[in-house]
């Protein structure tokens, strides 16, 4: 495990795979130079059951207080409803140093540098996945990954060695990925998401809900 995270190139904060995400994380560091403005390392213990997989972290967000998901709309939502259904304790305050602890789940993105507009090209997410192969395989208790929007759904499948077409993304639904792998989806928990109506709290509290009851 040691070995891991000693090697492990993604926690490299100078990673430089992707030259469109290098130029924007030096910008950052000009314009920001407070924020974490580097690759933003998973949440959680690998021991965890379930695998939370985002898209990639938000410049305001992830990006500046370095936990995923942590500082920004999308957070928000999750942690709430993480909280709500035990999968973490104690208070998620939008900054890494709130003390919130997850409880069997661990979070990480497909894409671990933010990128210009939130949108990481092809090739940034392909780049980015040796890093998400080997976190799924380092995590030996895992038993569920949950998707965050498509780009996620695709990214876990080609990490996985899996064809597109092995599982076709869907709200709530779960996908069989080995015996004692499924891979479950959610429409993403942005706010663009939340605003459209794509997505409401009850329908991101029933995938948690079928998640609890498979786990
Ligand atoms: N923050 C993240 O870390 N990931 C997302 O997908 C969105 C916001």
């Amino acid at each position: 495990l040691k070995l891991f995270f000693m090697t492990h190139p993604s926690l490299q904060s100078d990673c430089e795979l992707c030259p469109r995400l290098v130029d924007f994380r030096e910008d950052n560091r000009a314009s920001y130079p407070e924020f974490h403005n580097a690759p933003v390392p998973s949440f959680g213990t690998l021991d965890a059951r379930l695998l939370i997989v985002g898209l990639a972290p938000g410049l305001k967000g992830a990006n500046q207080t370095g936990r995923p998901f942590t500082g920004d709309y999308a957070g928000d939502l999750l942690y709430a409803t993480l909280l709500k259904f035990g999968f973490a304790t104690g208070a998620y305050g939008a900054t890494a140093e709130d003390g919130l602890k997850l409880q069997d789940v661990r979070i990480t993105n497909a894409v671990r540098c933010v990128p210009p507009q939130n949108k990481p090209v092809g090739a940034e997410v392909k780049n980015c996945r040796p890093f998400l192969t080997q976190e799924i395989e380092a995590m030996e208790k895992l038993e569920i990954i949950l998707a965050l929007g498509t780009l996620a759904h695709n990214g876990v499948l080609s990490s996985l060695g899996f064809k597109q077409s092995a599982a076709k993304f869907g709200h709530c639904k779960f996908h069989e990925l080995a015996p004692d792998l499924l891979l479950a989806d959610s429409y993403h928990c942005s706010r663009y998401n939340t605003n459209t109506g794509r997505l409401t709290e009850e329908m991101f509290c029933d995938v948690f809900a079928a998640i609890k009851e498979r786990l």
